[in-house]
């Protein structure tokens, strides 16, 4: 199944991170750790493999893949041997990315950013193409009228004023040049009930919000454990010290807060009550891509005896999302071949902040994953036939041993 993969935000950490490592595993200079759907129970003939894989994007600065690949690996997110090994790879992938379209309203944008959709699919010949956005994390999204019904929105986008985020209207062009979206951030994205009609309306899947990738993820395996045994959980309380782009843009009050709503849900869905304190984000430019999350958890148990942990998280943000956005990216276009339309709340497993009303324990999220992936059988559609799916296992560039050559 010939995938595109289109990144919102082409040019950031995240992507340029998923980029490099969809490369390298497809030339099979890595081993594929960090990448779920490479689990055996979770490897399975109808999700794509790294020889499917294209890859294309927007962007609003024009940073050269390479010199952000460059400057990832002098920072340490990347191996600068591999960089150097897959420079050409890197540079070809320039030709598939493109600047943000603008046009006077925001209907012309949406059809701008649908024409370069359609163009890369069909300049690739792609069966499908997931877009998937990596971009700056917005503040949280004023209501508007017009997001109740995609009638008042295809109406309204057609004014002079801005009516969608521009999450929300990455989602709308996608969706109306037929591709399936994934947001990995805490935006607003696909979340409006105008663009779930939409999704519907064209046939289309879509997943998120916000990749789980660090304190959170070892919330929803901790905050469990501490229901299970019965024990009252009195505060928890986190700091999350963060450089890079993302951390600089979330020292921004209202990314601050979009982020730090989509943290703290965890502990409610996991325990049944909210405990006192917050998880707050500071921005420290010096430690870059490399967080540190250091929680304290107060809770009690027989008799009321009180008792606490702590833990400290050291993780290198893009190199734990990157895999993530890739595994996200081949589970919703099989998802999309084999049917799926509207939210994936099987997805949950991977987001903060999860469509629907899943489980929020990490554990109970990952028999959802495995049961969903196992479901998903190819339904043949006309694209399919004129591209017949390679009956590969899902591994790395099966039949391209020892080569470096990658189809973008
Ligand atoms: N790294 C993680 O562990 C993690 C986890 C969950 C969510 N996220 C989210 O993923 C996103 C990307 O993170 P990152 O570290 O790569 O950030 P980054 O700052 O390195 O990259 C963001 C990119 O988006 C681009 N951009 C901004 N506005 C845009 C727009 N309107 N259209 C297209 N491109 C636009 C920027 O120019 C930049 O290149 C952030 O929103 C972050 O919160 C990251």
């Amino acid at each position: 199944m010939r995938t595109g993969i289109w990144l919102i935000g082409a040019r950031g950490s995240v992507a340029v991170t998923a980029m490099v490592g969809a490369t390298a595993l497809r030339a099979r200079l890595v081993e594929p750790d960090g990448c779920v759907t490479e689990l055996p129970q979770l490897r399975s003939p109808a999700l794509p493999g790294w020889a499917d894989l294209t890859f294309g994007g927007h962007d609003i600065v024009t940073t050269p893949v390479l010199k952000k690949a460059d400057t990832l690996a002098a920072a340490g997110v990347l191996p600068g041997r591999l960089v150097a090994a897959l420079a050409a790879d890197l540079t070809a992938i320039e030709q598939d990315l493109r600047p943000l379209p603008a046009g006077a309203t925001q209907a012309l944008t949406a059809a701008r950013i649908a024409a370069d959709l359609r163009d890369f699919r069909d300049r690739h010949g792609l069966d499908r193409v997931v877009v998937v956005n990596v971009s700056t994390t917005e503040p949280v999204a004023e209501p508007h009228p017009a997001h109740a019904s995609l009638a008042a929105l295809e109406l309204a986008l057609t004014g002079a004023e801005p009516v969608l985020p521009p999450s929300a209207l990455a989602a709308y062009a996608a969706f109306t040049a037929g591709c399936a979206f994934i947001d990995f951030t805490p935006s607003a994205g696909a979340r409006l009930p105008a663009l779930a009609e939409l999704a519907r309306r064209a046939g289309l899947p879509y997943a998120g919000n916000d990749g789980k990738t660090g304190e959170t993820l070892v919330k929803s395996v901790l905050a469990p454990m501490f229901a299970l045994r019965n024990l009252r959980v009195r505060s928890w309380s986190g700091l999350n010290l963060l450089g890079g782009g993302d951390g600089a843009n979330l020292a921004d009050p209202g990314a601050n807060a979009a982020k730090v709503s989509s943290k703290q849900r965890v502990l409610g869905d996991a325990l049944g009550y909210q405990p006192e304190g917050t998880s707050r984000i500071d921005y420290v430019a010096e430690i870059g891509d490399f967080k540190t999350a250091w929680d304290l958890v107060t809770f009690s148990g027989f008799l009321g005896t009180g008792m606490r942990m702590e833990f400290t998280w050291h993780g290198c943000d893009s190199a734990l999302a990157a895999p993530l956005v890739l595994d996200l990216a081949r589970l919703t276009a099989a998802a999309h071949r084999a049917g799926r339309v509207g939210p994936l709340p099987e997805l949950g497993f991977f987001f903060k902040d999860p469509l629907g009303d899943g489980p929020s324990a990490l554990s109970e999220q990952w028999s959802i994953l495995a049961a969903f992936t196992a479901g998903l059988s190819p339904v043949v559609t006309d694209c399919d036939e004129r591209h017949p799916a390679a009956p590969d296992n899902g591994l790395a560039g099966e039949g391209q041993e020892g080569t470096t050559e990658v189809r973008r």
